[in-house]
């Protein structure tokens, strides 16, 4: 386990990333009834954005910087940029803090919600555990994210949320992802599902959507940014989401805000997005 989420924290997928799930939690909590989220792969919760790892690739930078030095954000990054601005309040506009996939979360949920993280690296879990250590609605396990969708689905409060984010190090994730999703589905139908994954070249993006499609679940929704044109398998020019069981909503607020991530955030004339249906209802 090399991977670490400190180097590339704020950076434009997480921007996407992090942006989209603030707007599924928040569509959650305008039900009066509670829910649980469940974050397989949860990384360290919140991120120093002036520490040597960070400061070392500068990828926040040309992420949330870019962002938040923007006069014209649409308003449906509102839930996200508020936690990002609550987090760092007093700078003046500077980022310090950078709020993980948990902390996001958390922010959105409300006191009778409850989240479920499971992180597998030793001192990752460690710093996740510290930061919710005074929170009885948090529950943080150091464990395999794909053994916490067996050990954690369905939650009892029958609904939620569960985001698959795993860092791609092993050659066989693509389709460890894919078996997540009908692992989940088998235990929870009814759930929100989100799973990322990256775009280097369209190859393996286009057996991952294969494989979710032969997996017979229903309601799946694409939604991808590209900063580059997808093209070279050494570099990552773009990254997607797949989600089943989408807030009806949701289409229409990401297509509120990919414009927007696509000029600010892209590099070269190849840089686009899209939100489509891979399969309906
Ligand atoms: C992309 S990062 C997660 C970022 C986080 N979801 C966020 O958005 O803030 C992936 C994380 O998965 C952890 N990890 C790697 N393999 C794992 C596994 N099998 N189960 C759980 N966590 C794992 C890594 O240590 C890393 O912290």
């Amino acid at each position: 386990m090399n991977y670490r989420h400190i180097y590339h924290a704020g950076n434009f997928a997480d921007v996407f990333k992090h942006a989209t799930l603030a707007l599924i939690v928040r569509h959650l909590t305008l039900k009066d009834k509670s829910f649980c989220v469940l974050d397989t792969h949860a990384g360290v919760g919140a991120y120093d954005l002036g520490s040597e790892q960070a400061l070392k690739t500068g990828e926040f930078r040309d992420g949330i910087g870019r962002v938040l030095a923007s006069p014209e954000c649409p308003p449906s990054l509102s839930p996200y940029l508020d936690v990002v601005r609550d987090l760092n309040p007093g700078t003046g506009g500077a980022l310090r803090r950078y709020p993980g996939s948990p902390l996001l979360a958390r922010a959105l949920m409300r006191p009778c919600d409850r989240l479920v993280l499971a992180e597998l690296h030793p001192e990752d879990a460690e710093s996740l555990a510290a930061l919710f250590r005074h929170d009885r609605r948090v529950s943080v396990q150091r464990m395999d994210g794909y053994a916490a969708v067996k050990a954690f689905l369905p939650p009892p409060e029958r609904r939620g949320l569960i985001l698959v984010d795993p860092p791609f190090e092993e050659r066989d994730e693509a389709q460890r992802l894919a078996d997540a999703l009908k692992a989940v589905h088998r235990r929870f139908a009814t759930g929100i599902t989100m799973l990322w994954y990256p775009i280097k070249d369209r190859a393996p993006v286009a057996a991952f959507h294969d494989a979710l499609e032969a997996s017979g679940i229903r309601s799946l929704l694409i939604a991808e940014l590209l900063i580059r044109a997808d093209d070279d398998p050494g570099r990552l020019n773009g990254c997607g989401l797949a989600l089943v069981n989408a807030p009806w909503t949701l289409p229409g607020a990401l297509a509120g805000f990919l414009p927007f991530l696509c000029r600010t955030l892209g590099r070269d004339p190849g840089a686009r997005w899209r939100v489509d249906r891979l399969v309906g209802e």
